[in-house]
């Protein structure tokens, strides 16, 4: 039986730097060590524009959860997000070389690497390899096609592609801290892991993740992964908007929107009056609530406009029966699920990481999806390949492998 397993994830985050420390029983469960957050200084859009402000900020944050924890930490798994991750379709088709045609654990890695095997656009690298479905002799829709009998195995992916220079820098900061990158994580599979379930991913859902300098989305057809990506815009975008258009500091224009903003303007009510504080001792003066409404909405319509336009411009179609899921902390602005709702034109609600054991209910908060989800994430890659080697070990030839190795091609890569 292996050893319980300590580990961490760091969302490094345009607003909020956030930090988990778990441990990883060798049955999978996740038990919550420590957690925190810091505000982030370094970091715009979510890229790391000051490395020094970074190291520093990173730092206090993973001493902070080490001292919660009562661990220390060398490594980590590290969310990265923003408009430079892309997902980009691709294939590989190989012959099945086996006497008897049956198709085994190398065909499929022969057909992934073939997969990869493209010219990756300069200053990319492949975060990845997402397998959407295999195909063998033309039948489509096969998740799992071990034991199967066929003469040519193609494979679909989904290759996560990111920046070279901007995980570069991630890497440089967590290094000059005086840490290891365990791995890099696509954020948007961060989310996905702590808040969809099989059947949304089943029946299509659209992920949103509205930050503070990005918001970065994820989008399932059939369950499997079709578009990953993200916008330079987020809740900070709207907070800029208020703070202009009031005539007011920054900080002011933050407390107003989670206060009192409402992105929906049918839901606020005209007669509702709210207390503008003023800089200065002056006292505060009243004004509608619908004209703080009114300066909210039009951005978050544009965020959510520019998504759909994402997704028009990748070409992503398919039924979405499992509609909207908003997470990240611009999710908690009011009205966003039914903004959301009404321009994309399909339910929505808002994501909910799971109550993992050791986790404050503080904490099952829209906002930790990415941290959560990368250690949930990285607990179930080593749960299915510690499950796939101890059942191929057993008996190589029994069903327990094919069910067991769905899982392990899904996470290896
Ligand atoms: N209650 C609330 N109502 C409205 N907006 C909120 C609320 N709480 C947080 N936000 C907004 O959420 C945004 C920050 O979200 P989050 O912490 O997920 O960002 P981040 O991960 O640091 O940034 P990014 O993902 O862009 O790198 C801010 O713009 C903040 O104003
Ligand atoms: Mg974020």
């Amino acid at each position: 039986m292996s050893a319980d397993k300590v580990m961490m994830g760091l969302d490094i985050g345009s607003s909020w730097v956030r930090a988990v420390i778990c441990t990883v029983g060798s049955d999978g469960n996740i038990m919550v060590d420590g957690i925190c957050e810091r505000p982030s200084e370094g970091i715009r859009q979510g890229v790391i524009v000051n490395i020094e402000q970074t190291i520093k900020t990173i730092t206090s944050v993973i001493n902070e959860a080490e001292l919660q924890a009562g661990a220390n930490i060398q490594s980590m798994i590290i969310g990265v997000g923003g408009n430079h991750i892309e997902g980009i379709p691709s294939q590989g088709v190989v012959g099945i070389n086996a006497k008897d045609q049956e198709i085994n654990r190398e065909d499929i890695y022969r057909s992934l690497e073939v997969a990869r095997a493209f010219e990756l656009p300069l200053e990319r690298e492949i975060l990845h390899t997402l397998v959407q479905e295999f195909r063998v002799d033309g039948r489509g829709g096969i998740k799992d096609p071990i034991d199967m009998l066929g003469h040519r195995l193609e494979s679909k992916v989904l290759i996560v592609t990111a920046s070279s220079s901007i995980c570069q820098n991630a890497r440089k900061c967590i290094q000059r801290a005086g840490f290891q990158v365990q791995r890099l994580i696509a954020q948007q599979l961060g989310d996905a892991e702590a808040v969809l379930s099989t059947e949304e991913k089943e029946m299509g859902t659209i992920l949103i993740n509205i930050g503070g300098g990005t918001t970065n989305m994820i989008a399932y057809v059939n369950g499997a992964p079709v578009y990953t990506g993200g916008i330079l815009m987020g809740g900070s975008h709207v907070t800029n908007d208020i703070a202009y258009l009031l005539n007011k500091p920054k900080v002011i224009a933050e407390s107003l929107k989670c206060d009192y903003g409402n992105c929906h303007l049918p839901s606020v009510d005209p007669q509702e009056m709210i207390l503008i504080p003023q800089v200065g001792n002056l006292p505060s003066i009243k004004m509608p609530k619908k004209e703080l409404s009114k300066i909210i909405e039009p951005r978050m319509a544009e965020i959510f406009s520019l998504l759909q336009v994402e997704l028009e411009r990748k070409q992503v179609r398919g039924s979405f029966g499992g509609g909207i899921v908003l997470v990240g902390g611009g999710a908690l602005l009011s009205g966003a699920t039914e903004l959301a709702s009404e321009v994309f034109r399909l339910p929505a609600r808002i994501g909910f990481p799971e109550a993992l054991h050791g986790l404050d209910r503080s904490y099952i908060n829209p906002k930790y999806t990415v941290t959560l989800g990368s250690v949930m994430s990285e607990a179930r890659r080593i749960r299915d390949v510690a499950g796939s080697a101890n059942t191929v070990h057993r008996d190589k030839k029994s069903r327990s492998v094919s069910k067991r190795l769905k899982g392990f091609f899904r996470t290896i890569f």
